[in-house]
């Protein structure tokens, strides 16, 4: 069964309108809440105005900061530390200042539009091309220091020094952020939109003084979420503030443009970049420094200098991370962190050195291929980009491009290439695989279905173990009642919870095989079950890290180096009059460990591969610099690729592989590789097509012309 392109087990349910989010839990006595958001970037509250929005019909209760209960501290994997209504500081345009709960949603959204707000203003920070200062650190992106990066840089025979820039954008996924909140005295049920259920309990525990076990958080299926849902934004606490000072349940869901407001994005970040290498290509130092905005009070790393550890053999590095502050909400980890923007500097540089060595770049990339992991000289777990960019140039046709037409009617044709990798994120996990003497078996995991599909692909590796068809297996899952199965961020979960399920699954089945006194190897499980009358046998499976470890990345701590690898190759149409910019076609090859269903894989790195373009091409989340705003929070106004933008033609492929030292299962991730690599691949292909360089993204037509 693994290794089948089975389709989504849960897609009919989706798209048949059965599927259950957090919002569609109508709960009896249910009360909406609509947050009201601070008018200002920066200053203080001075007075909140509730009248008018007590008189509208409906409306039961307005909280702001001076009757909102004050909170115990929180701390990680909370993303805000310093909580909203807690005081009548303002840090950022539509911080949380006020909550309207009323018997409906119209008349909650009639409450929140009568509450006065009055500020006093201060002129907010805003980007400003500043030194940046050190963050707090998180465990990586560390600073680095090793060689003589400036003396080889001045001996290099060639060398690109460059500032490669990305602006703000947004994760936009489909179902915006919604919690359904209802207590039982000390218990607490969430309905939630997340990525990790089981980040809650202990944030919960902290803020209202419970216990951990009394919080319970149901979430099945999640519409999305791209990073903005795996830790636990103040939206979610609020909600379940107020259904305790209500004494009755809360409905919260976020507007699109509140979402703006209340959980992260990916920052502005920007990255000087500078190679030096031999007359062969050969590099010998490699500067990486990098500034990304975060919030006044907060610190979020965008770690793009992890790629710079890792994906080319350099002797001398240099590697700076620092933060500036700006009165903007928090920034967080968005599909892909770190190696996303590395890689849109990194490979953007590597492809104007091979053309002042006029050389292949995919020969330049070949020449720095790394043998073992640059920074500590471990083996990799597994690593096959070399034969990634074999078996994608090939597909490509990238040798030969050579002799393909450069014009097309009104579009100039450009090729470009980049290589892709990402970090290896783990996180431990647990499963339980119950099987039925009748020959079925039940998973039991609390994760999600975030539309990656996991919950195809958990009965999958059940039914492989177990050696039954995957129609026998079913899932219950999206429960912090279950065994905890991790978080559905950081491309971990099939690595984690897949291995979990397949060590549950053969768990099982070595009790039957004890009990019935049989090999496992020859065992029927249903059958022997019957004979020796058990009706169910329950096997448990834990993923566990080094050191019982909460999280690993990059194998820190083990014998080896563990990342993902691949290349991705484009070709482009570019109009030289208006300045517009095609996606022809991709091919995108990559090294990601064992592939468990080629079809929902396809559609992970496909996913990617857009989601880059959109960053390549259009997308950008700019603060409007005398107010602090987001200029644009609805996506009627945000540009974001859709079906018309991208053609039929993107073959993704995977090398066979299997990595034992990153999980039993054998596999790696693969949810974020795919939205590397493709923004320098664009910009070098834009290059070829038109021989305008451009470092700035969006590659918006005024750019080019
Ligand atoms: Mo992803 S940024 O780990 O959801």
């Amino acid at each position: 069964m693994i290794g089948r392109s089975i389709t989504r087990l849960e897609g009919h349910a989706k798209v048949t309108g059965k599927a259950r989010y957090a919002a569609d839990n109508n709960l009896a006595r249910v009360l909406h809440a609509v947050l009201v958001g601070a008018p200002i970037a920066n200053g203080r509250v001075l007075s909140i105005d509730t009248e008018a929005a007590q008189r509208v019909r409906g409306v039961v209760r307005v909280l702001t900061h001076s009757d909102m209960p004050r909170f115990g501290a929180v701390s990680f994997p909370s993303a805000i530390l310093k909580l909203p209504m807690q005081d009548d500081v303002i840090r950022h345009e539509g911080t949380p200042v006020a909550i309207v709960l009323a018997e409906s949603l119209e008349s909650a959204e009639e409450g929140a539009g009568a509450v006065v707000v009055r500020a006093r203003s201060e002129s907010p920070l805003v980007p400003r091309d500043s030194a940046g200062e050190t963050p707090v650190r998180m465990g990586f992106g560390e600073d680095l220091n090793r060689g003589d990066v400036p003396g080889a840089l001045q001996r290099a025979a060639h060398r690109v020094e460059q500032r490669f820039i990305q602006p703000a954008r947004h994760h936009n996924p489909m179902e915006p952020s919604a919690t359904v909140a209802e207590w039982f005295g000390d218990t607490l049920f969430l309905y939630d939109s997340v990525q990790a259920g089981f980040n809650l309990p202990p944030v919960m525990a902290a803020v209202f003084g419970i216990d951990a076990k009394n919080v319970r958080v149901i979430a099945p299926h999640t519409g999305g979420g791209f990073g903005c849902k795996g830790w636990v934004w103040p939206h979610e606490i609020l909600a379940a503030a107020a259904a305790r000072v209500a004494g009755r349940p809360v409905k919260l869901v976020l507007t699109r443009a509140q979402m703006y407001a209340n959980v992260g994005y990916q920052p502005l970040v920007r990255q000087d970049i500078a190679l030096g290498c031999d007359a062969e290509g050969k590099l010998a130092a490699l500067r990486h420094d990098v500034v990304n905005t975060t919030s006044i009070v907060e610190t979020w790393t965008e770690a793009a200098t992890e790629i710079s550890r890792g994906l080319y053999a350099v002797p001398a590095l240099q590697l700076t991370q620092r933060v500036e502050r700006v009165h903007a909400n928090l920034p967080t980890a968005m599909r892909a962190p770190a190696e996303g923007p590395g890689s849109w500097a990194l490979e953007s540089a590597m492809d104007e050195l091979a053309l002042l060595l006029r050389m292949d770049p995919l020969d330049l990339r070949l020449a720095n291929y790394a043998q073992t992991d640059p920074v500590h000289g471990k083996p990799w777990s597994s690593n096959k980009l070399r034969e990634a960019y074999a078996e994608g140039a090939r597909l490509f046709g990238w040798r030969e491009r050579g002799q393909l037409p450069r014009h097309d009617g009104p579009w100039r044709i450009g090729f470009g290439m980049a290589a892709c990798t990402m970090t290896t994120f783990r996180h431990p996990a647990a499963a339980r695989v119950r099987l039925q003497d009748d020959g079925g078996a039940v998973v039991e995991a609390g994760t999600h279905d975030i539309g990656t599909g996991t919950t195809t692909i958990l009965p999958q590796i059940c039914a492989d173990t177990l050696g039954i068809d995957v129609a026998r297996v079913s899932i219950q899952h999206g429960d912090t009642t279950l065994p905890d199965a991790g978080p559905v961020y950081g491309s971990s979960a099939t690595m984690g919870v897949g291995s979990a399920v397949m060590l549950a699954a053969r768990d099982a089945l070595a009790k039957v095989a004890r009990l019935a006194r049989e090999p496992v190897e020859t065992l029927d499980f249903a059958a022997a079950m019957r004979r020796i009358g058990v009706a169910e046998i329950v096997g448990d499976g834990r993923f566990a890290l080094p050191g019982n470890a909460s999280f690993n990345a990059d194998g820190a701590g083990t014998p080896d180096a563990m990342r993902t690898w691949g290349a991705v190759f484009l070709e482009v149409g570019v109009d030289p009059d208006l300045g517009l910019v095609r996606l022809r076609r991709a091919v995108g090859s990559y090294s990601a460990g064992r592939i468990v269903n080629p079809l929902t894989a396809r559609s992970q790195i496909t996913g990617g591969i857009i989601w880059e373009w959109g960053k390549a091409t259009m997308e950008q989340s700019l603060q409007e610099p005398r107010h602090g705003r987001w200029l644009a929070k609805n996506l009627s106004n945000v540009a974001i690729p859709v079906n018309a933008d991208i053609p039929a033609a993107i073959t993704v492929h995977f090398v066979e592989e299997h990595d034992e030292h990153a999980s039993p299962l054998g596999a790696k991730g693969i949810g974020e590789l795919g939205a590397t690599g493709v923004a320098a691949a664009v910009a070098n292909a834009v290059f070829d097509a038109v021989g305008i360089r451009v470092r700035e993204l969006p590659i918006l037509p005024s750019k080019l012309i």
